[in-house]
């Protein structure tokens, strides 16, 4: 049943799971926007990316269906978004999968249950779409269903065969379902039908029926476990059953845009132009908060370089606005707010994520005036000419100097009718690669070029120490002849036993001495590497150096056992963490340093405590039952065939190198390692924590690291004992027999306040004024917290008759007052709530209650004894009916 009222976005997420869920699909977390062990991809553009490997899994699987909202990021419409109503870079899509379970006929019915009773879409507006050769898709849609066959639709593989994501997997005929907007948003030619570009009919949902596997060379096998993937784009849903004209009416975007348009200045927001760049700035700010969310960074290269282009795509297109300063931060923490109903943890990182926004803007805008005008320039003087070319040198200067994208760039120049010489600024990036400009020691890693004329060859793996000959010496982007003493550069060897920071695991530390042994020339502090894969020793000369000149290099050995028995351990923790958590933890990156390794994996909850000593004890059994640790080379295609686990983010080659532990784990990996797991020592689990959406990060100790915090732990436990007088074994006990003799001791005390609240009856009632036939006591009670207070006044209603009393007490800046009338006496022209109110309201207060018994207080404790003074002439006065 459709609803009457409109449907949220919120709500359109969890009817839309809870519909699966009740048809038994499990609800699994959407997987990160940086895909974790797909190579083949940058984001995770659909629901199905994370499921890629259970279609072609030929032994079990986790999960035969599932559903799932997923966060996705696509990069390929970026010219369309905000000019057309329905594109993005980020969006939502619910999905539905089945991985060999059930297929078309299920996924049919399901999607029109949901859409006409669920959602309450009308069957008259619903068009389907199917691949022109799958009869059996048609048949299903007429007879299972009863569609009209005249509005089912038959498309080319260009609509309907869908994939494979990122050139290879799964992939197989689709079929879409359409709803019609009605003929005034359509474009109004006669040609306008299902598949047309115009606004009329919406696709919002593709039923995938993935059955191939293809190959990155095109060829296609039948899929282990032929299924089912849709894909819904929850903008989409929302634009229709919101029944707005576009996404961005719908109440995902309506409050980012309220926030744009607030920084607009000079122009109308909401027309042309301007409305166009306000869409597009509230696009990619939806990007960029998810994705700087979980940790990617701006960069110059993969998804951090997307992540760049779209945050300067989005300051640029402000211009029309008339936002001249940073303003992004505040669009991303507008996007947090609206999206932290469906994504709590983006509260979590809001700071860090506005800090990295805040950033990378700035860092543009450094720039930005000078790159556009000599933009503006270059076009100005190309204008006119017929088929005017923009050089590719000036797209790369703009590039290299001024940070514009290439790609925005050439938006410009077609916008300007300029077309942009792609080629030739590939090769002025290409020469700009040659001339080998690498910040030495300072630098990001990114941003280490290629150094083709250079021969350098790892050595490392058999050995630490080399005799071999200084290749090159580099500082700022420049060759040196040499280093004076005390002087910081960067070398490359010709042999280098060095190993430069890869696969999380951290460049070599050591020395140079020269050719044949002596004192140090050279202090290494980092080793890190060039593009083209060439170690980079970073530091700083002892004596003068010079190129050329014979060295015999020498890594910290003590360092380099360090981190290979981390290494190892890691290889270990990850085989460990499958084997508890289950087959679907997978690395999202590491740290191998000499005193620590971290760990971050795929897993979508805490790690329980017993869940973590089990994986202690699990690697630490493996550390003792001593196992040889085989590394060998092998074929890429032999590495996979064993199983070998890769990691995403690495380049693998024609021939891999393969990291075994005997029986236990195989992963591809250009790492060193210890021979035998028994070098490892214990090892030690010392944090877990969360580190992103879905990310989990585990620190951990091996070695001397280990034996060192266990034997600092035992110390503050024997201190921890000393200070209570126990041993460590029997501290537990101790500490919980303290616990009770404290809890013991705090009731006795309140026993004797108590009962020193009777003796004070006693004194209080002797010190009473009397009053006509009344005896009045009104009196501060110091250091009696307010039930000792309650306690008292209970007693003398108990006792007295003819009472009337008034306590007070202060604590801190604060003064609480209780007041009693006696049974006889109350309610006949005397009320305790009446007194109360009057005394309360002399210490700045309220107060007030039953005429047996009231309680108040007050912010003026400086006037409480006053207040007491006067209760006999409020009671005078009142017992007179006055
Ligand atoms: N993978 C399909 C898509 O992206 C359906 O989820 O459209």
């Amino acid at each position: 049943m459709g609803k009457t009222s409109r449907w949220t976005s919120d709500e359109l997420r969890r009817v839309f799971l809870e519909f699966f869920r009740e048809r038994g699909h499990p609800v699994l977390p959407p997987s990160p926007l940086a895909p974790q062990g797909d190579p083949t991809l940058l984001f995770t553009s659909a629901g199905m990316v994370q499921f890629k490997p259970y279609y072609v899994a030929v032994g079990p699987i986790p999960h035969r269906r599932a559903a799932t909202v997923q966060p996705c990021l696509r990069g390929s419409d970026l010219e369309n978004v905000g000019v057309t109503s329905r594109h993005h870079t980020f969006f939502e899509m619910l999905g539905n999968f089945s991985f060999g379970d059930y297929f078309k006929e299920e996924a049919i019915a399901w999607a029109w249950e949901f859409s006409t009773e669920v959602i309450g879409l009308s069957r008259d507006r619903l068009w389907i779409s199917v691949f022109e050769e799958d009869d059996e898709t048609a048949r299903i849609w007429e007879r299972g269903v009863g569609v009209d066959p005249a509005r089912i639709v038959r498309l080319g593989a260009k609509d309907n065969f869908w994939g494979p994501a990122g050139g290879s997997g799964p992939c197989g005929p689709c079929s879409e379902l359409y709803v019609d907007l009605g003929p005034e948003r359509g474009c109004g030619l006669p040609t306008c039908a299902v598949g047309c570009d115009c606004d009329r009919y919406l696709e919002y949902w593709n039923l995938v029926f993935p059955q191939f596997n293809q190959d990155p060379d095109g060829n296609r096998t039948d899929l282990p476990n032929r299924g089912v993937d849709t894909g819904m784009g929850l903008e989409r849903l929302a634009q229709i059953l919101q029944e707005v004209p576009s996404n961005y009416d719908t109440d995902l975007f309506t409050p980012i845009l309220e926030e744009v348009r607030s920084f607009a200045r000079g122009v109308d927001p909401a027309e042309g132009e301007a409305l166009t760049a306000s869409r597009i700035v509230a696009d990619h700010a939806r990007a960029l908060v998810f994705a700087f969310h979980e940790g990617i960074q701006p960069g110059n290269e993969g998804r951090g370089y997307v992540l760049r282009r779209i945050l300067r795509r989005a300051v640029l297109r402000a211009r029309v606005l008339g936002v001249e300063e940073p303003f992004l931060d505040r669009i991303g923490s507008r996007v947090t707010e609206v999206m932290s109903g469906a994504y709590p943890e983006l509260l979590d990182t809001r700071e860090r994520v506005a800090a990295t926004i805040r950033a990378e803007e700035e860092r543009f805008r450094r720039t930005l005036e000078q790159g556009l005008e000599i933009f503006q320039k270059t076009v100005a003087g190309l204008r006119g000419g017929k088929g005017a070319v923009l050089p590719g040198e000036e797209i790369f200067r703009l590039y290299d100097t001024y940070g514009f994208p290439a790609e925005l760039t050439e938006e410009m120049a077609r916008a300007e009718g300029i077309e942009p010489d792609r080629a030739g600024f590939e090769k002025a990036m290409e020469e700009a690669r040659g001339r080998s400009r690498w910040e030495g020691g300072g630098g990001e890693r990114g941003e280490a070029e290629d150094l083709p004329d250079l021969e350098s060859t790892f050595v490392g793996y058999e050995r630490r120490e080399a005799e071999t000959r200084v290749a090159a010496i580099l500082r700022d982007g420049v060759r040196l002849d040499g280093l004076g003493e005390g002087e910081e550069g960067t070398i490359v060897l010709d042999e280098s036993p060095f190993y430069g920071e890869s696969g999380g695991q951290v460049g070599d530390q050591g020395r140079l001495e020269p050719g044949g042994g002596g004192d140090s020339l050279f202090t290494v502090r980092d080793t890190r590497r060039s593009r083209d894969d060439k170690a980079l020793l970073a530091g700083r000369a002892e004596r003068p150096l010079r190129a050329g000149e014979p060295v015999r290099a020498v890594v910290d050995a003590e360092r380099r056992a360090a981190i290979a028995r981390n290494h190892t351990a890691t290889h270990l923790l990850h085989g460990a963490l499958r084997e508890v958590l289950g087959d679907h933890v997978r690395q999202s990156g590491s740290l191998v340093a000499p005193d620590r390794l971290r760990f971050d994996f795929v897993h979508y909850e805490r790690t329980g405590d017993r869940e973590l000593a089990r994986i202690e004890a699990l690697v630490n059994r493996k550390v003792q039952e001593d196992l040889s640790v085989r590394i060998e080379t092998v074929s890429f295609a032999e590495a996979r065939r064993r199983g070998a686990t890769a990691l995403f983010g690495e380049k693998y080659g024609e021939t891999v190198r393969l990291v075994e532990v005997e029986g236990y784990s195989r992963e591809l990996c250009g790492g060193i390692h210890v021979g035998r797991t028994g070098q490892i020592g214990p090892f030690l689990i010392v944090s877990e924590e969360a580190v992103g959406s879905g990310v989990r990060r585990i620190e951990a100790l091996t070695g001397a690291g280990a034996y060192r915090r266990i034997r600092e732990d035992r110390d503050l436990l024997e201190r921890a004992a000393g200070v209570v007088r126990s041993t460590p074994e029997e501290l537990p006990e101790r500490v919980e027999a303290l616990q009770e003799r404290v809890r013991r001791l705090e009731k006795e005390l309140l026993e004797a306040r108590k009962s020193g609240a009777g003796d004070r009856t006693a004194d209080l009632l002797a010190g009473a004024t009397p009053v006509g036939d009344l005896r009045v006591i009104a009196a501060i009670v110091p250091e009696a917290d307010p039930s000792v207070l309650k306690d008292i006044v209970d007693r003398f209603q108990e006792k007295g008759t003819s009472l009337v009393a008034v306590l007070g007490t202060r604590t801190g800046d604060k003064a609480f007052v209780v007041g009693m009338v006696s049974r006889d006496v109350a309610g006949k022209r005397l009320s305790a709530g009446d007194l109360i109110r009057e005394v309360s309201a002399r210490i700045g207060g309220r107060g007030g209650g039953k005429p047996t018994f009231a309680q108040g207080g007050g912010g003026e404790p400086d006037h409480l004894e006053e207040a007491l003074a006067a209760v006999p002439e409020m009671v005078r006065r009142a017992a007179q009916g006055g």
